[in-house]
């Protein structure tokens, strides 16, 4: 882009959006990924827009006026997405939901041949592979048990998913609720940081999928992780993906939200259940 033009956005006359154009922004994030972006994040947005234009040759305003029209090329598109999402995201959040699944569910459900784990929202990967850290962990703690598992991890954003495809992580993400211990069993030093071993890799696959769009054709699961990204849209929309991932779970199968969200009521086929301090839903048969 020209250095006049981004002057245009940085320099005093054009450093603010306008509430039209924050107005715009917001239509088209929702719009494409459901997100409900609150009146205090007109900052954030012109802080992030500032920084996705340094690296792009188009005018502030032409984005504006391709979002008023919904013509923002793909590529665009995909960027102000991305630049405007969270992909916030660390090792075994919600600790004691990841002990419940090692030390209870993944011995209840070792009949099930694979159990199949949805980690819907995966961000950069550390949630479905926090998941493969657990399934390695219950076989090595109770060496008679035999688990088999098949973990999506999905996510709307197509650069998270590449970092988590490629599973290598700094020092500083290694930090973020990963105990050396786990860090030293399960990773391999790399030029970049730490490479996640292939023997938790190879049980988890990667795809882009965004939850506005149908997911029926993933077919059933025994678990559903869908955690901190339902907050960010409307309460009807969360209504309606949870709706939709209730059908996807196999009659007994679990969901798990974050520790701070919780099930609108009247959601009929889901049953809270607290277990070990962890509060998560069935799946009614
Ligand atoms: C805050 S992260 C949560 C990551 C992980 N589930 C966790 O709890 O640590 C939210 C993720 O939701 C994704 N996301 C936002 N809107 C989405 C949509 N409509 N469909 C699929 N993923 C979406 C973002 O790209 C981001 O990676």
């Amino acid at each position: 882009m020209s250095s006049g033009r981004f002057q245009e956005l940085s320099g005093n006359r054009r450093d603010r959006l306008t509430q039209e154009e924050f107005q715009a922004i917001r239509e088209f994030l929702y719009r494409h990924t459901g997100i409900v972006l609150a009146d205090n994040k007109r900052y954030l947005v012109e802080s992030r827009l500032r920084d996705l234009l340094q690296s792009h040759s188009t005018s502030f305003s032409q984005w504006i006026s391709y979002l008023r029209a919904d013509t923002l090329p793909a590529e665009f598109r995909t960027r102000l997405i991305e630049a405007l999402t969270t992909n916030e995201t660390f090792w075994f959040r919600d600790a004691q939901q990841f002990e419940l699944l090692q030390n209870q569910l993944l011995p209840k459900l070792s009949h099930r041949r694979p159990i199949r784990i949805w980690s819907a929202a995966c961000a950069t990967g550390q949630e479905p592979y926090s998941i493969g850290i657990c399934v390695h962990e219950a076989r090595r703690l109770k060496p008679g048990l035999k688990v088999e598992v098949q973990i999506l991890g999905t996510d709307l954003a197509g650069s998270a998913l590449q970092i988590a495809k490629q599973a290598v992580y700094s020092d500083l993400a290694t930090a973020r609720g990963l105990s050396p211990e786990l860090k030293q069993r399960y990773f391999l030093p790399h030029p970049n940081g730490w490479q996640l071993k292939p023997e938790v890799r190879r049980l988890v696959s990667f795809q882009q999928l965004n939850l506005l769009d149908s997911f029926a054709a993933l077919g059933q699961f025994d678990l559903i992780f869908c955690r901190n990204v339902l907050i960010y849209f409307s309460p009807e929309l969360r209504r309606q993906i949870l709706e939709r991932l209730a059908e996807l779970l196999l009659p007994h199968g679990y969901l798990f939200l974050s520790s701070t969200e919780s099930l609108p009521p009247g959601l009929n086929r889901l049953s809270p259940v607290i277990a070990h301090g962890v509060r998560y839903y069935v799946r009614n048969a």
